[in-house]
């Protein structure tokens, strides 16, 4: 990475040593029955006493260094310590586990997401996913890695009915599951495609369009720190990210994200029906 004399590769720096710390404490609790898992919103929407003690570490040490900057946490927004607002200011914006109920259930599809937006875009982004032994990270204009090789898209798939395509059912579990699930319906049913796969992570579905392990990933209702360390990861592989209609990708918008190379997005838009509920 030839950026010497950018303070973002200080910020890199000093996300990828919180990133690995974070992620030896889910290491080290990982096969353990877990305690205290308390449900937020309903049973798909789960919380440990890891998640905050992670996320309680990552702020700790990024506030230290880096006093004057602002930070956004999921779990902190959620206790309401925190609010989810981004402003001009450097803002981390952190995912302690993205993948809660795989951790629960001892799933290895889990990561400590981090990502700097400067000027509201996201600058600089690691993904660490402990139990894979992947480490991914992302500076603007500079590209994108996995465990220090170089990532890029799939090239080769231009054609939906060929791809191999990431989804969720997000963490809802009201009606708008139906249109959820309506939309992986009318893929199937109008591209046929490849296949359908859901890991539980966001971040990690980002990564693997980043790295081309899946060919397209869209969701609908990601908060901003599920994508926003990937983004630019995803970015910097030459991929693209939109909303379900082709537009910019906003990540506070929490509608939909579509991450794909470039060709895929405008073969899927006219498959998902748009979910808009109050939020
Ligand atoms: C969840 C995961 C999941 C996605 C949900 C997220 P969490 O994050 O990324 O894949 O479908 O929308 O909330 O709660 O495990 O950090
Ligand atoms: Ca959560
Ligand atoms: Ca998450
Ligand atoms: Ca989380």
């Amino acid at each position: 990475l030839e950026t010497e004399g950018d303070s973002r590769v200080n910020f890199l720096k000093e996300a990828l040593h919180i990133a690995r710390e974070a992620g030896s404490v889910i290491a080290n609790v990982f096969q353990e029955t877990k305690q205290n898992v308390q449900t937020k919103a309903n049973c798909a929407d789960l919380v440990t006493e890891t998640d905050k003690a992670v996320e309680k570490l990552i702020f700790d040490y990024l506030r230290t260094k880096f006093p004057s900057h602002s930070f956004i946490g999921e779990e902190s927004v959620s206790d309401g310590a925190m609010q989810c607002h981004l402003t001009e200011n450097h803002t981390w914006v952190v995912d302690p586990i993205d993948g809660t109920m795989n951790f629960v259930h001892m799933n290895p599809n889990v990561a400590v997401s981090i990502g700097l937006a400067i000027n509201k875009q996201t600058e600089v982004g690691v993904v660490y996913a402990p139990m894979l032994d992947q480490i991914y990270f992302g500076v603007r204009g500079h590209g994108s890695f996995l465990n220090g090789r170089r990532l890029s898209v799939s090239k080769s798939i231009t054609d939906i009915s060929q791809a191999l395509i990431a989804t969720e059912f997000g963490s809802r579990r009201d009606e708008s599951v139906t249109t959820v699930c309506a939309n992986i319906q009318n893929i199937l049913m109008k591209h046929k495609v490849g296949g359908i796969r859901c890991t539980g992570s966001a971040a990690l579905n980002m990564c693997s369009v980043a790295s081309g392990a899946v060919d397209l990933y869209y969701e609908w209702g990601p908060q901003c720190w599920d994508v926003c360390a990937s983004h630019v990861i995803v970015h910097e592989a030459g991929g693209v990210t939109t909303d379900a209609l082709g537009q910019n990708f906003d990540m506070m918008s929490r509608s939909y994200i579509c991450a794909s190379n470039k060709h895929l997005i405008e073969q899927l838009v006219p498959s998902v029906t748009q979910i808009s509920l109050a939020q």
